[in-house]
């Protein structure tokens, strides 16, 4: 059986004013009608073998995701809350224990929250052909064909194919975000693929290779799960045993270490639709290269993202802008500048 967790603890900065602390991307609606965590759950629903989700997010976005899943009929196999937020290898290595628990040959299917899959057909049958490596120890991700030398993801290098599975190979290297330059002699190179960030492994294995290389984090979050207990519909962690762990993501905490690591090539229509300009990708355009959502209206505009959430937008004679609108705060950008939305956040915040 697979079970899907789903990771929420993300801010998503780079997508301000939209996306904020309070009010992260996974939660609210990006492309389409539904949130990212809805649409993230709807493509691991109705389909065999599969169990319902399990979540893992802070305590402040508790009833949010509870909320979300009762809108679209889900009940969902556990919420884990963390007292604090200590990056995604604590987080799976939480949820594994629960899994382990209930089900000894538990294969967790690890997904963020906030991720944009066009092609769910093709990522079911990627997901079918990695539970075929799985089944034989493999940890597995998901490799996605670079398509710019982007800087923010992890990178694998394929080695050997992996025998009976077709597209899936052992990994020879993982390289968690290279610089500029490496990122492009990657690209050059064509032997490597982005790290989509979901992955497929057993929970036992996945905690066997934790416990190998990072005792530091498998030891406080074993205990944090040994004393943590249920409230109403939650799984709180015990916060004391937590709080001991490192903050580390499962690439740096495992997948770059483990010998067992296979990638699973994956051409799903993906994007982790980290940056305005990610986002306007994986979304149609007009005939003037423009994308619009909301009241807007545009006039001698291209290539321009329009966002109105809660008034009217007009645009006149602009060219390659990124105007979001909200509430309480407007975006105005270079579409090449988005990179740096995430400094200005900073410093907003830094200003109080
Ligand atoms: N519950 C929980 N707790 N979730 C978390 C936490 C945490 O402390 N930290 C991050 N997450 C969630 C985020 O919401 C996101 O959905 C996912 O875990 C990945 O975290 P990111 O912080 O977005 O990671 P990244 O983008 O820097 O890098 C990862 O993803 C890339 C692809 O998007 C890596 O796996 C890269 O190798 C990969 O290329
Ligand atoms: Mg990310």
């Amino acid at each position: 059986k697979i079970y899907p967790i789903i990771l929420s603890g993300g801010s998503g900065t780079r997508l301000w004013p939209l996306s904020r602390a309070a009010l992260p991307k996974q939660l609210i609606s990006v492309v389409g009608e539904r949130t990212m965590l809805q649409e993230t759950v709807a493509r691991v629903s109705d389909w065999p073998e599969i169990m319902p989700p399990l979540f893992v997010c802070g305590n402040d976005h508790r009833f949010m995701v509870a909320e979300q899943m009762r809108a679209i009929g889900v009940k969902p196999l556990a919420i884990v809350l963390e007292p604090t937020g200590k990056n995604t290898a604590p987080a799976v290595a939480a949820a594994a224990h629960l899994l382990r628990q209930r089900d000894p040959d538990a294969v967790m299917l690890v997904l963020a929250a906030d991720h944009v899959i066009t092609n769910v057909p093709a990522f079911h049958e990627a997901v079918s052909r990695a539970a075929e490596a799985v089944a034989g120890g493999a940890l597995a991700t998901f490799g996605i064909l670079p398509s710019a030398p982007e800087t923010g993801y992890g990178y694998i290098r394929r080695g050997e194919a992996v025998a009976g599975v077709s597209s899936a190979y052992v990994v020879d290297k993982f390289v968690e975000k290279p610089d500029l330059a490496t990122a492009e002699h990657f690209l050059a190179d064509g032997g490597y693929s982005w790290n989509s960030g979901m992955f497929l492994f057993k929970a036992a294995d996945f905690l066997d290779e934790l416990q190998a290389y990072r005792p530091d984090i498998a030891d406080p979050v074993a205990q944090a799960v040994a004393k943590g207990y249920e409230d109403l519909d939650f799984c709180r962690l015990d916060p004391a045993s937590f709080e001991a762990t490192p903050s580390e993501s499962i690439d740096y905490a495992v997948m770059e270490k483990t010998r067992r690591a296979v990638v699973v090539l994956a051409d799903i229509g993906w994007s982790d639709v980290g940056s305005w300009s990610a986002l306007w990708a994986v979304q149609e355009s007009d005939e003037n290269g423009n994308v619009q959502r909301g009241d807007v209206h545009l006039q001698d505009v291209t290539n321009t993202l329009v966002r109105a959430e809660s008034r009217l937008v007009s645009a006149l004679g602009v060219d390659d802008l990124i105007i979001v609108e909200t509430d309480d705060a407007v975006l105005v950008a270079h579409k090449d500048k988005v990179q740096d939305v995430k400094k200005v956040v900073d410093q907003l915040k830094a200003q109080g």
